[in-house]
């Protein structure tokens, strides 16, 4: 995409409560499968603008999250949300390089820009002894899925795979799998309704671009709700073997 083309994507993508699909019931499963304690040292790799913060620190209500992103806006608007805590630390930082050792590394909707085996194989140096993961990650639910199920994807440059390829990546990369689930419809409309209404609201003063974008965005949530039944994500549990 051109710079034009980002700030126009940037214009939709800003003041969002999240910028994937999540809902808190998958913090709340993910971390009682993994055994989060009270005390536990959180990472939030990816976290956008900070929409899992609240519901990992219910999870660890004495312990605290590190939460990064690459995108500063979104670290700025995380950071807005959470001020008041002193137990939250935002960064501007590669997830990468996460800055510390984590009982608990979440990350939903990013892990895939590294790959889960460089993703896992990185992580497994931030993870405290007895350390879990939990990432959320691109999945078919079909080995057959539909030509408008692949083209969904179209323009990610993420490896689709179905759960069993899946977890065979994650056995490659070392890891146990301790449970995977599918995100469920209302994790995908806590992303899309506020990105529907956000559209509404900027389509008066949009420029020929950010129409297009506008179109682009609509589509995409046209087309998922056309093909969510053979696709969508996984949250993945997993541990070092
Ligand atoms: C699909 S969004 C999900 C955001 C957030 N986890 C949520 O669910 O609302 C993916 C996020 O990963 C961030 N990201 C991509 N590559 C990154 C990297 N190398 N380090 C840190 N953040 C990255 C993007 O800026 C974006 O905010």
């Amino acid at each position: 995409m051109t710079p034009e083309h980002w700030d126009a994507f940037f214009q939709i993508h800003s003041d969002l409560p999240r910028e994937g699909p999540g809902e808190d019931a998958d913090v709340a499963w993910a971390t009682q499968v993994a055994k989060v304690g009270q005390s536990a040292r959180i990472a939030d790799l990816g976290c956008g603008p900070g929409g899992d913060i609240a519901a990992l620190r219910r999870a660890a209500a004495e312990g605290s999250v590190w939460a990064c992103d690459t995108h500063e806006p979104f670290v700025q608007q995380a950071q807005a949300r959470y001020d008041q805590d002193p137990d939250v630390t935002l960064a501007v930082a590669d997830m990468s390089a996460p800055f510390g050792m984590f009982d608990f590394i979440w990350c939903a909707g990013a892990a895939y820009f590294l790959g889960i085996s460089a993703a896992l194989s990185t992580w497994r140096q931030h993870l405290s002894p007895g350390g879990v993961i939990a990432f959320s990650e691109p999945c078919y639910f079909t080995d057959t899925p539909s030509e408008a199920a692949r083209t969904f994807w179209d323009g990610e440059g993420v490896p689709l795979s179905t759960e069993a390829g899946i977890r065979d990546q994650i056995a490659r990369a070392g890891y146990q799998t301790l449970a995977i689930r599918n995100l469920s419809d209302q994790a995908w409309e806590n992303y899309y309704t506020p990105l529907e209404a956000r559209i509404s609201d900027l389509r008066s003063e949009a420029s020929p671009l950010l129409v297009e974008i506008i179109k682009d965005t609509r589509n995409e949530m046209d087309a998922w709700r056309a093909c969510k039944d053979e696709t969508g994500y996984v949250l993945c549990v997993v541990r070092p073997k």
